[in-house]
């Protein structure tokens, strides 16, 4: 099907230039190594197959943060949202987990969303963390706007940093934002944000050949606690 461009013009909207994440490598508490990146556009449709089956995962939040996750991706992968992101985790070229966001204006973010494929060994709260480090130390902005749809999110985000409330609504439409001031990041950031640059060539290279999924019944039973780490 040929695209209007001319339309498309119209359809797709504006898009702060944005200074890319640069890759980190966490080492997780079982000696793993976790290539944290930012995801191309053109990843996304392998993304998306990592986060299908926690569509239908009601545990722990799963299925909506999933499915919300899911739409957002396709918007920025069919250029309809403004100036999102994707940061992806990888163990192996495998994908493990995933965070998104976008830039409301120049010195305000809106979080989206925070996925650990793999659990127990805090690849969401590393990913979050990396999330806020790209808006703080790379975008430069003021301040990040974040909600929770899940207790174990409320209590990883808003406690454990802790973010201020507010009665600003939140994009998601959800409960009033809570927010994450350049104060409360740098106070945060001795316990919270970690890794190592640059990445050794060998792990970003097998992190950036492909986008590896791990097979759709494995990422069930480690969601639902039936597989160990
Ligand atoms: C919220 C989230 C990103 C946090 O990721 P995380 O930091 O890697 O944490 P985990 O999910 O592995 O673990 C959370 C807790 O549940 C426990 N847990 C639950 N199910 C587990 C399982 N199958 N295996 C191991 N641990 C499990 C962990 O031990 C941990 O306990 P702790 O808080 O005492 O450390 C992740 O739980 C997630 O993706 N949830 C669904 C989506 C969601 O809620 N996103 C956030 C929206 S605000």
């Amino acid at each position: 099907m040929a695209i209007d461009m001319e339309l498309e013009e119209v359809l797709r909207p504006q898009q702060y230039p944005m200074m890319p994440y640069p890759p980190k490598v966490i080492t997780l508490a079982n000696g793993n190594k976790m290539v944290v990146r930012q995801a191309q556009r053109e990843e996304v449709p392998a993304i998306l197959q990592g986060v299908l089956p926690c569509l239908f995962i009601p545990r722990d939040y799963y299925d909506i943060v999933s499915a919300r996750l899911y739409g957002e991706l396709l918007a920025w992968y069919r250029y309809r949202v403004k100036s999102e992101y994707c940061l992806i985790g990888q163990i192996d070229g495998y994908l493990v987990g995933a965070v998104n966001g976008r830039l409301e204006n120049e010195k305000v973010g809106m979080s989206y969303h925070t996925l650990a494929i793999d659990r127990g060994l805090r690849i969401g709260s590393h990913l979050f963390a990396a999330k806020m480090e790209y808006h703080m130390e790379y975008l430069n902005q003021d301040e990040v706007l974040i909600v929770a749809e899940s207790p174990i999110g409320f209590r990883r985000w808003m406690i454990e940093y802790p973010l201020e409330a507010t009665k600003i609504p939140h994009e998601l439409g959800g409960g009033d934002s809570y927010r994450l001031t350049r104060e409360i990041y740098f106070n945060a950031k001795p316990r919270l944000v970690v890794g190592d640059r640059p990445v050794p060539p060998d792990l970003l290279a097998k992190a950036e050949e492909e986008v590896l999924i791990v097979d759709e019944d494995i990422i069930r039973e480690k969601i639902s606690g039936l597989k160990g780490r």
